[in-house]
């Protein structure tokens, strides 16, 4: 890739990884970017660098800009390794006057690294330093997503280099907002959201109305993931106002693992009485065959979220007890629910599920459907009674 000039003297200078399928359990479809930034001033300043295995290719983005010894100052907004991983050999080849990071990145940095004799430099929410005709103002943005997560602004460009926040995991040849489907940017951006973000909503919600209340210019917003918001950064930031609060839409979903089509049977059947009662949003995600991430992306903004599981060796299906695990440290909230599940002679499922939606808070709408072995006509109008009663209780 080539660096592309963002802002007069301000360039990408990231990598883009087009074949990254899984972030940590994250499945990410298209791949995605690690974006780092160049400001040449009087000093020239590095923002973030990149996956250790991507070392090279910002090596040769720098130096088609500059010989990388010539950069004076290493930020560091955000320690996790996708953003630091080559670090040791970067500083090793810059030599830079200072390397810049939060108090908490700092720690973060001994912790990863183990090397107390580079050149820290430590800065707050407020402080500032002159690198020319501009200046760089710090603020930490603790757990948004990591204890030392920082966004760098440059108040004379009104530009937000925002770290982990406001970005997509998606490898594109395209680096700006205004060269890309909208439809598709968002739908990338909501599942960043769902899967990274989510627990940390409270803080999302501060952070927001601190920047609002700062008065904070911001014409454009450049993440170190994926597209830089050059033509609308209103649009993620309403977004971000809107996802944080988790305001639901009137939509749901039922989220179930089935062994000889039973469940299932009586997941549609919860279906259909959501729909009688006037609920047209409703997804069937089978746990086995929908990636845990892809479900929270639908998790996000509904409202209802119902659980149906066969019962497995007195308990539920292990595809199940792995979106359930992962959705709960995301931490969804204002959602109701409900369980089903047919079961051949024990039937410890739906009191399982039961139990999983209350520990995440979620408000049960009756104590759920059970049927033994296969369900027929009659006894699957007790599932369309519990999506209608899940109906009523989304309001
Ligand atoms: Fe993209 Fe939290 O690292």
């Amino acid at each position: 890739m080539q660096p592309v000039e963002i802002k007069p003297d301000i360039f990408w200078v990231g990598a883009v990884d087009w074949n990254k399928r899984d972030f940590h359990g994250y499945s990410i479809n298209k791949g995605t970017t690690y974006n780092a930034y160049l400001l040449r001033d009087d000093k020239t300043v590095l923002f973030d660098t990149v996956l250790q295995e991507f070392k090279n290719d910002l090596i040769h983005q720098l130096r088609q800009l500059m010989d990388p010894e010539k950069i004076d100052y290493l930020v560091i907004n955000h320690v996790e390794l996708d953003h630091s991983g080559c670090l040791p050999e970067l500083v090793e080849l810059i030599k830079p006057e200072k390397i810049i990071c939060s108090p908490m990145g700092h720690k973060a940095l001994l912790e990863h690294f183990h090397r107390p004799d580079w050149p820290y430099e430590v800065v707050k929410t407020g402080d500032s330093i002159d690198v020319g005709k501009r200046t760089v103002r710090f603020i930490e943005t603790r757990m948004l997503h990591w204890p030392d997560s920082m966004f760098s602004y440059i108040p004379e460009e009104k530009l937000l280099i925002s770290s982990d926040a406001f970005g997509q995991h998606w490898a594109t040849s395209q680096r700006f907002d205004d060269q890309v489907d909208q439809g598709e940017l968002m739908a990338h951006a909501a599942k960043y959201y769902a899967n990274i973000l989510l627990l940390f909503s409270p803080n999302v919600e501060k952070l927001l109305a601190r920047v609002q209340a700062d008065g904070l210019e911001i014409e454009m917003i450049a993440p170190d993931h994926g597209l830089i918001w050059r033509r609308n950064p209103a649009a993620i930031l309403e977004a971000y106002q809107h996802w944080c609060r988790q305001e639901a839409a009137r939509k749901a979903i039922i989220i179930y693992d089935t062994m000889w089509h039973s469940t299932e049977k009586m997941a549609r059947a919860v279906a259909r009485g959501l729909q009688e009662e006037g609920v047209n949003a409703v997804t069937l995600l089978h746990a086995r065959r929908n990636h845990r991430s892809d479900i929270m992306t639908e998790v996000l903004d509904a409202k209802a979220v119902i659980l149906g599981s066969a019962t497995l060796n007195n308990n539920i299906m292990p595809a199940l007890a792995d979106v359930l695990t992962y959705m709960k440290g995301l931490r969804p909230k204002n959602k109701v629910g409900a369980a089903f599940g047919s079961y051949g002679w024990s039937g410890e499922a739906v009191k399982h599920l039961n139990g999983r939606l209350e520990e995440m808070g979620i408000a049960m709408a009756g104590e759920g459907v059970r049927i033994k072995n296969v369900p027929n006509h009659e006894s699957l109008a007790e599932c369309v009674d519990l999506g209608r009663a899940v109906a009523r209780a989304m309001g």
